[in-house]
């Protein structure tokens, strides 16, 4: 018998109450000039860690995720701030159409098709507010997770691309060892961290 590991289980095992670094640096970016809506859209957001940390700093989070399951689990995480959020079932390109003051997407964009990537990058440029911020967390093109195909990899330039017309604020790349939360095994790994923020309506 085989047991298929699904995004709820991905969910479960990653719970933690700290903010990842990326959402803190998001912060400190827009605490220097912050965009009129304080509305946040975690893009893929499994556990829900990041969508935790911001409302309880007084965001209005919207959490969108393919996997009813993971959301299921984020209503109960965060049932005393059930006014504050708004929970989306669907892919990243269905994420509901109004002005965000951040989005924030962690390893979950490369897990789209190639149409719903292109889709989707679109669709995060014209949704976030004036002084927005983007944070995603993409994997480079020397990625070892997954057999190549499974996911959509992009070197430096192209991740540059994704959002025209926005002040790309920085762009780390991250090469180590990675551990598959699966089953612990390890493998390359190849991050890039994209930070950039809406200039002009
Ligand atoms: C690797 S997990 C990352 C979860 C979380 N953001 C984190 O950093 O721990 C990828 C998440 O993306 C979601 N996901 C995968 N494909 C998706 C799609 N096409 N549209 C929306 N969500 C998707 C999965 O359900 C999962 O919760």
């Amino acid at each position: 018998m085989t047991t298929q590991h699904t995004w709820t289980d991905y969910a479960q095992k990653t719970i933690r109450h700290e903010p990842s670094r990326p959402l803190q640096y998001a912060l400190k970016l827009i605490s220097e000039r912050p965009p009129r809506l304080r509305t946040a859209l975690d893009l893929g957001c499994g556990a829900g860690n990041e969508v935790m940390a911001l409302l309880e700093r007084g965001w209005q989070v919207t959490a969108l995720d393919i996997d009813g399951g993971v959301l299921d689990r984020l209503r109960e995480r965060a049932s005393n701030y059930a006014d504050h959020l708004t929970l989306a079932q669907g892919e990243f390109h269905r994420m509901p159409r109004r002005k965000y003051g951040l989005i924030y997407a962690s390893r979950s964009l490369p897990f789209a098709t190639p149409e719903e990537w292109q889709k989707a990058w679109r669709t995060i440029a014209n949704n976030v507010a004036v002084n927005g911020i983007v944070m995603a967390l993409l994997f480079g093109n020397e990625d070892e997770l997954l057999p190549a195909g499974r996911r959509v990899l992009v070197n430096t330039d192209e991740a540059r691309a994704l959002l025209p017309g926005f002040e790309i604020i920085s762009l780390r790349e991250h090469r180590g060892e990675g551990r598959r939360v699966r089953d612990g095994s390890t493998y390359h790994s190849h991050e890039l961290v994209l930070a950039a923020r809406k200039v002009k309506a």
